[in-house]
C-alpha cells in the first residue's frame, strides 16, 4: 500500500517495528527481545548494540511480511524508551560503555548530595523534572566520571550523547545524523522547555560538554536518511517521539485537558495542558508533550515504575499464575471481603512520593488470603496508582476538570481491569480500537511530515472507540478502598 509508515518503537524489553498501512492500520509487526543486565544491584543496563541490532532486524521482518513493495514505504517514525543514556565515539561510532537504562538508580547518592546542596530548585525550573536518578542527565555524568579516559575523549569533542532515539538515527544514517526531538531532550534534565534549548548552566552543574549533545528537532522534521543498504532504498526519518509522548499522539490527546494512561511494564500519564508548562505542587513532571511547527505543547505527566511488573511478579515470582492472561480469571474469584492492599515498590514508588528507598508491602493477610487475592490486589494496585496521579494532576491544574481517560498497553486487554479502573476513579475510561497507540503516533508524525498521512483534525477522526467502561461502584466503596490504600502507602514509604 503507497504512503505506507514504518514505525520502530524501541522499548525497555524488546524492539519492535510496524508497518502500518495509510487506514492506519498495521500491515505487519516485527519483534524481538534481548538481554537485560543487572550488573549490580538497582544496575539495569543494555547493550547499545543489542538496540541497534534488533532494531534494524525487526524493521526488515516488518517489511518482508508485509509483502510490500519498499517503493511502498514513504518514511520511519520513530519511538523509543526515554532517559537511556548512550555515549559513543564519533568517528567509530563505539559506544563507550553500556546503555544505561531508565530504571537505573546508580546515581541515588549523587542526586541526594545535589539536592541537600539545594540545585533542586534550579533544575525544576529549568526542566520541569527532579533530580531523580531516572533522568539522563546523572547517567551521562556517571558514564563521564566512571568510565577510564571518557571525560578526556568527551573534553577534546570525540564523544556523542544520545538517548536511544539519537543512537538509533546515528546507525541508521550511518553516522550522518547526531539529532532528537524535544520531547526525548526534555526527559535529559539538561534541556530548557521553557527556551528550547540545551542549558549551559545546568551541563555545567553536571560537568557535561555540550559538545556531547545532539541537535534538537522538531517531533515531525528531517531527522536523516536511512542508508539505503539497510531497506533497498534509502528512507527518510520523518517522525521522532519518546514512547509516552508518541502514545499521546497516537491516543489524539491533541486538546489540553485530554489524558492517556499507557500500562507496560510501568505506567505513565500524560495530560495535555496545551501551551501552558503547568508547575506541579504534587512532584509530578513537567515535560514536552510535542513539538510540532516549533510550536510547544506540554503535558503533566506521573510516572508509575510498576504496573504490569507486578504481574510478571505474581507468574515469576510466586508462581501464581502461568501466563499473565490468567491474572484476570483468578481475581474474579476473590472475595472483596478478603482484600489485601498490595504496594508494589518494587523499585521504590514513583510519581507523586518519588521514595526511591521504599520496597513493596502487602497488607491484611488473614488465614483466608489465597492466590485469588493477591491477583486482584496487583491489578487493583494499577487502579490506585493511576487514581493518585489523577487526583495530582487535578490539584495542580484545576482546568483538568472533568475526565475522560484514554488508555493503552498489554494490560488495558484485562476488562476486569479497566472496569476497576474506571471505578477507583469515578470517571470513565476510554479504550482504543488500534491498541498500538505507542508505534501509531510515531507513524502519525512521519506520515504527517511527508504528506502521505493527514494532519492533526482529520487523525483525531479516525481515533476510534473500541470500549468505554463507566464507572458503577458506589462513592462510599470508592472513599473507602482509597482511605485503605493510602494508609498502606503511607506505612510503606521508607521515612513512615
Ligand atoms: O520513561 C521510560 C519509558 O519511556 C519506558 O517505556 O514502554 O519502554 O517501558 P517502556
Amino acid at each position: 500500500m503507497a504512503g505506507s509508515i514504518l514505525a520502530i518503537d524501541q522499548g525497555t524489553t524488546s524492539s519492535r517495528a510496524i508497518l502500518f498501512g495509510e487506514d492506519f492500520q498495521p500491515i505487519s509487526v516485527g519483534q524481538r527481545e534481548f538481554a537485560q543486565h543487572f550488573p549490580k544491584s538497582g544496575w539495569v543496563e543494555h547493550d547499545p548494540e543489542d538496540l541497534w541490532s534488533t532494531t534494524a532486524s525487526v524493521c526488515r521482518e516488518a517489511i518482508e511480511r508485509a509483502h510490500v513493495s519498499i517503493s511502498d514505504v514513504a518514511a520511519i517514525g520513530i519511538t523509543n524508551q526515554r532517559e537511556t543514556t548512550v555515549v559513543w565515539d564519533r568517528k567509530t561510532g563505539k559506544a563507550v560503555y553500556n546503555a544505561i537504562v531508565w530504571q537505573d538508580r546508580r546515581t541515588s547518592e549523587f542526586c541526594a548530595k545535589m539536592r541537600e546542596e539545594g540545585h533542586e530548585n534550579v533544575f525544576t525550573a529549568k526542566t520541569g523534572l527532579l533530580l531523580d536518578p531516572y533522568f539522563s542527565g546523572t547517567k551521562i555524568a556517571w558514564i563521564l566520571d566512571n568510565v577510564e579516559g571518557v571525560r578526556e575523549r568527551a573534553e577534546r569533542g570525540e564523544l556523542a550523547f544520545g538517548t536511544v532515539d539519537s543512537w538509533l538515527i546515528w546507525n541508521l544514517t550511518g553516522g550522518e545524523s547526531h539529532v532528537t526531538d524535544a520531547t526525548n531532550a526534555s526527559r535529559t534534565l539538561i534541556y530548557n522547555i521553557h527556551e528550547n534549548a540545551w542549558d549551559d548552566e545546568l551541563c555545567k552543574l553536571l560537568r557535561i560538554p555540550m559538545s556531547m549533545l545532539p541537535e534538537v528537532r522538531d517531533c515531525a522534521d528531517d531527522f536523516g536518511m536511512a542508508r539505503s543498504d539497510l531497506f533497498g532504498k534509502p528512507l527518510a526519518i520523518l517522525g521522532v517521539a519518546g514512547d509516552q509522548q508518541a502514545a499521546t499522539l497516537g491516543q489524539a490527546c491533541f486538546e489540553p485537558g485530554m489524558v492517556k494512561s499507557t500500562y507496560g511494564t510501568g505506567c505513565f500519564t500524560l495530560i495535555n495542558t496545551g501551551t501552558n508548562p503547568v508547575a506541579s505542587r504534587n512532584r509530578l513532571l513537567t515535560t514536552v508533550a510535542y513539538r510540532l511547527g516549533g510550536e510547544t505543547t506540554y503535558a503533566l505527566e506521573g510516572s508509575i515504575f510498576v504496573a504490569g511488573a507486578a504481574v510478571q511478579w505474581l507468574r515469576d515470582g510466586l508462581g501464581l499464575i502461568k501466563s499473565a492472561t490468567e491474572t484476570q480469571e483468578l481475581a474474579e474469584q476473590a472475595d472483596r471481603k478478603n482484600s489485601i492492599y498490595l504496594v508494589p515498590a518494587f523499585v521504590g514508588l514513583g510519581a507523586p512520593y518519588w521514595d526511591a528507598d521504599a520496597r513493596g508491602a502487602i497488607y491484611g493477610l488473614t488465614r483466608a488470603t489465597g492466590p485469588a487475592d493477591f491477583a486482584r490486589a496487583a491489578l487493583e494496585s494499577v487502579g490506585y496508582q493511576t487514581r493518585d496521579l489523577l487526583d495530582a494532576m487535578q490539584d495542580d491544574w484545576t482546568a483538568s476538570g472533568q475526565t475522560v481517560l484514554r488508555v493503552d498497553g498489554g494490560m488495558t486487554a484485562s476488562d476486569w481491569t479497566m472496569q476497576f479502573l474506571a471505578d477507583i476513579l469515578g470517571a470513565p475510561v476510554d479504550r482504543p480500537k488500534v491498541a498500538e497507540t505507542t508505534a501509531l503516533g510515531a507513524a502519525w508524525l512521519a506520515g504527517s511530515r511527508s504528506g502521505a498521512w493527514p494532519g492533526q483534525a482529520e487523525f483525531s477522526n479516525k481515533w476510534h472507540l473500541d470500549r468505554r467502561f463507566e464507572p458503577s461502584m458506589a462513592a462510599s466503596v470508592r472513599d473507602e478502598l482509597m482511605a485503605g490504600w493510602r494508609d498502606a502507602v503511607r506505612r510503606t514509604r521508607s521515612e513512615a
